[in-house]
């Protein structure tokens, strides 16, 4: 795909719907009593393999997708049927990581598996708390998809410290403890997003949580309700630091969600020095919206607090093509999940940004960004990773000529309209 310069972004647009929450709500809804209507829902690569997960454990899932909205008919807590055959997840680890949690507390046998990518990630991180409930859960001799999990009817409940941020795995265990005799409480000492903690609420789960402890205990039945997912700021960051650093920009993104678990992106860019306003906030389903608006403003380096890290992990590419774009260094440290991502992702953008003459060090756990200088286009490469992608097709537009993206067709996983979404924001300067 071919990048042009010289380019400014106007006008309004609306991302697509979040990715965590679209999981989350197929995911609950499925096992809840009643209907569950998901509006807004986003439509990719990722969340239709949870889509078709569940309707492989025999959910029945209705999609509208030129509304993109769909029907799930709950299950219940106990109606999933066994699947006829193994699993795919492809590319998406919330997908395996939820799935695993949930099929460990069912009353058959399943096999799940992912794509070239997702069978090398570390799933280890879920086998370890699983098996701890008693779970019987493995994968191949390393850990590693496909994952084979057994039925047990002697899961219990868990105190256990999260030893990584992840809110995959603090999900993956709660999905298990609905199942559970006794009470689980995850500790974390680093903020991971809450979205299943937020709708298991809403759900009428029993459920109490705080940045840094979740209770949760098994109940009878959870309730279906109708879900609106927000905008996904992932998606819309890509459009925040376009705006922000194409000098004469001003763009306007509606209906983005705002939970704080997921807003680092917004701090880190203020501090940065950028003009961003949030208008029209409000709040669904226990999630927080509201509508992003940017303007151009020249951005300084910054150095991201580690306490941070975790509300904008899946960001840290665009937020290194802004620091690219800024003046001074900005430096960002415990990040070493990154590494564990679609692709190494401090390798992969610290790799394609030194190809535009950036100067970029690469870290164990982050990235040092000299900024400020002017950046030439080039043969740019995506590693298959949707965010690198996207990241770099912003980087492309400020660079000083035109670039070349190659495997742009992984923004499907998160964004399939990308493209023409930044398309029609375009004009020539
Ligand atoms: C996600 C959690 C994060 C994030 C991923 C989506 C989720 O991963 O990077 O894109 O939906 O729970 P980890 O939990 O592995 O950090």
């Amino acid at each position: 795909m071919e990048i042009k310069c010289g380019v400014k972004l106007i006008g309004e647009l609306k991302v697509p719907g979040d990715k965590s929450i679209s999981h989350r709500a197929i995911i609950l809804g499925a096992i809840s009593e009643g209907t569950t209507l998901v509006s807004n829902i986003l439509f990719s690569d990722d969340t239709i393999r949870t889509i078709e997960c569940f309707a492989a454990l025999g959910v029945e899932i209705t999609v509208n997708k030129s509304e993109n909205k769909v029907t799930v008919k709950g299950a219940g807590l106990h109606g999933l049927k066994m699947p006829a055959n193994t699993l795919k997840c492809y590319n998406s680890g919330t997908t395996m990581r939820l799935l695993s949690g949930l099929l460990s507390a069912q009353k058959f046998t399943s096999k799940i598996v992912g794509d070239e990518s997702l069978n090398k990630r570390p799933m280890k991180r879920i086998i370890d708390p699983l098996r701890l409930m008693g779970a019987n859960i493995s994968g191949t001799e390393n850990n590693s998809p496909p994952l084979i999990i057994n039925p047990t009817d002697k899961l219990m409940g868990i105190d256990y410290i999260l030893p990584v941020a992840s809110a995959q795995v603090k999900s993956s265990i709660l999905l298990a403890s609905l199942y559970c005799k006794g009470t689980t409480n995850i500790y974390e000492d680093k903020i991971t997003r809450d979205h299943t903690e937020r709708m298991l609420e809403y759900f009428h789960a029993d459920i109490e949580y705080s940045s840094s402890r979740t209770r949760i205990k098994a109940v009878d039945r959870l309730i279906a309700k109708d879900i609106f997912v927000p905008g996904d700021i992932s998606s819309a960051s890509f459009f925040i630091v376009a705006a922000s650093i194409l000098e004469g920009s001003s763009v306007l993104i509606k209906d983005v969600g705002l939970n704080p678990s997921r807003t680092g992106i917004i701090q880190v860019l203020k501090s940065m020095g950028a003009s961003i306003e949030i208008q029209n906030k409000s709040v669904k389903n226990n999630e927080p919206f509201g509508d992003i608006k940017v303007v151009y403003k020249t951005l300084k380096g910054v150095v991201l607090s580690e306490d941070i890290i975790g509300t904008l992990i899946d960001e840290i590419p665009i937020i290194a093509v802004a620091a690219a774009f800024a003046e001074g260094k900005t430096v960002i440290r415990n990040a070493e999940e990154l590494k564990y991502k679609e692709t190494n992702r401090i390798k992969a953008i610290a790799m394609e940004l030194r190809k535009m003459d950036c100067k970029i060090e690469e870290l164990e756990d982050g990235l040092i960004i000299y900024g400020g200088k002017k950046l030439k286009g080039n043969i740019l490469n995506s590693h298959n990773d949707h965010r690198i992608a996207m990241a770099l097709t912003i980087a492309a537009l400020k660079a000083s000529t035109s670039s070349t993206i190659e495997n742009h067709n992984c923004v499907d996983i998160s964004y399939p309209n990308f493209y023409n979404d930044l398309e029609k924001l375009m004009v020539n300067i």
